[in-house]
């Protein structure tokens, strides 16, 4: 492994794109650059529904993490989201290639990820991410890395993440037209996963919620891996247009009311019940009121707070996840900082919670300790792990052989093996 690299993670949020930069090293992921909220323009729901107005607010992303690292960036891992990302898990078998030993070698697990890769989606769908959960060798079940061991039948149990091919195509078009190659695309709920949670949590079972500006995404781990995902198009932005019409205010100005309000209880350290009874002063705005009972404002925000908890709750019943999450549940995104967050997630959910910030790298932490980092950090650290599993000197496979294909495939599902 030479002695560093550089890694780029672009979020493409509903409210803002952020890019990051990375120097990696062998023991070391030292974020060297940001680029802080770029308004996101162009994007809806986690869609791009304006390719020029997304293509401004990459490019001025892309810049300001530029300047600020000194980095020319010319590739990036970056997020994917909206409800289109659906999950499924899928199965795949295979017999082992006869050798004289019968061992089972990497082209036997490239060629067993690629059959249960072979899965009949419209052609409207591409697959994100095909993710191995566990290895079966002549039925002996609860195998990780099967590479060595004895056997004449492989099969393996992944779970697959796919999403629209046009929504895909889109966000890389945007990225290619500022100059920057898509090293991959990473759902948002995974990369956010790959900052906030921990082992431990993944093993025993948790959900994580990554709750933005216009969306919600959603992704569960059982025994260490993926198990679940989707994405509901809900987010923060409902919070403050909620807190909009109750206040008669313009949205900016219900904007501010929202992160102030939540930023005080954090630096507080107070609840929301503890201070229910104060009254919150929103002279500086132009309203029909000088002050406003807090309580009026937790109730607004718990009341979609409510909404959001209960579908992420049906969600976890639809998906025959209930009772099997010891773990709980960690919330990240934006939206994770708003008051009550917690409270609300513990009552709806009736599960144990945690607010998750980003972890695992060094450098700038300063700039990326919110939640609303989660994404960004997480494609850096999506991308550490492929590159630390493949050794690659570059992440293009496009001119790869086969037999360097197959081997750059292994590696890679290698990375994500728990
Ligand atoms: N301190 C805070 N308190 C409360 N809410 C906050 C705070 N900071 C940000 N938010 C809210 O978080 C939301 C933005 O979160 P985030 O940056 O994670 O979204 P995004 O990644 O742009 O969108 P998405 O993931 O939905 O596409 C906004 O609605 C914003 O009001
Ligand atoms: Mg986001």
């Amino acid at each position: 492994m030479p002695k560093e690299k550089i890694i780029t993670g672009i979020d493409i949020g509903s409210t803002k794109v952020s890019t990051t930069v990375a120097s990696v090293s062998e023991n070391k992921i030292s974020v060297i650059g940001v680029s802080g909220k770029v308004p996101s323009k162009g994007i809806n729901k986690g869609n791009v529904v304006d390719i020029d107005s997304s293509v401004e607010a990459i490019a001025a992303s892309v810049e300001k993490a530029e300047r600020m690292s000194g980095v020319s960036i010319s590739n990036a891992f970056v997020t994917i989201n909206g409800s289109h990302i659906e999950t499924l898990n899928s199965h795949g078998v295979v017999a082992v290639s006869p050798s004289d030993t019968s061992e089972i070698d990497r082209n036997d697990v490239a060629r067993v990820i690629e059959a249960a890769q072979a899965i009949s989606l419209p052609s409207t769908r591409e697959i994100i991410h095909v993710i191995p959960r566990d290895f079966i060798v002549d039925s002996q079940e609860g195998i990780k890395d099967p590479v060595g061991m004895s056997g004449v039948r492989l099969e393996v149990e992944t779970n697959v993440i796919h999403g629209s091919a046009t929504a895909m195509r889109n966000i890389t078009k945007c990225v290619n037209q500022v100059g920057v190659d898509v090293n991959e695309l990473v759902y948002t709920g995974l990369a956010s996963s790959e900052a906030v949670l921990t082992d431990t949590e993944k093993e025993l079972g948790v959900l994580l919620v990554d709750i933005g500006g216009g969306t919600t995404s959603v992704i569960a781990f059982l025994e260490g891996s993926p198990i679940h995902s989707v994405v509901l198009p809900i987010g923060g932005k409902l919070i403050t247009s909620d807190l909009a019409i109750g206040l008669r205010s313009r949205l900016e100005d219900a904007e501010k009311i929202k992160l102030r309000l939540s930023n005080e209880a954090l630096i507080t350290k107070s609840t929301p019940s503890e201070t229910y009874d104060e009254d919150f002063d929103v002279s500086e705005f132009d309203l029909e009121i000088e002050r406003v009972p807090k309580s009026m404002l937790y109730k607004i925000m718990n009341a979609r707070l409510e909404e959001i908890f209960r579908l992420v709750a049906l969600e976890v019943t639809k998906s025959t996840l209930s009772g099997k999450l010891p773990a709980g549940i960690v919330i990240t995104g934006g939206a994770g900082m708003t008051a009550g967050i917690e409270k609300s997630a513990k009552v709806n959910l009736k599960m144990p919670v945690r607010i998750g910030t980003p972890k695992g790298v060094t450098g700038l932490i300063d700039e990326i300790k919110g939640t609303d980092s989660s994404a960004g950090v997480g494609a850096i650290l999506y991308g550490t792990k492929l590159y630390r599993g493949s050794n690659l000197l570059s992440f293009d496979t496009k001119n790869g052989t086969i037999s360097k294909r197959v081997s750059k495939l292994f590696e890679k599902f290698k990375s994500f093996l728990p």
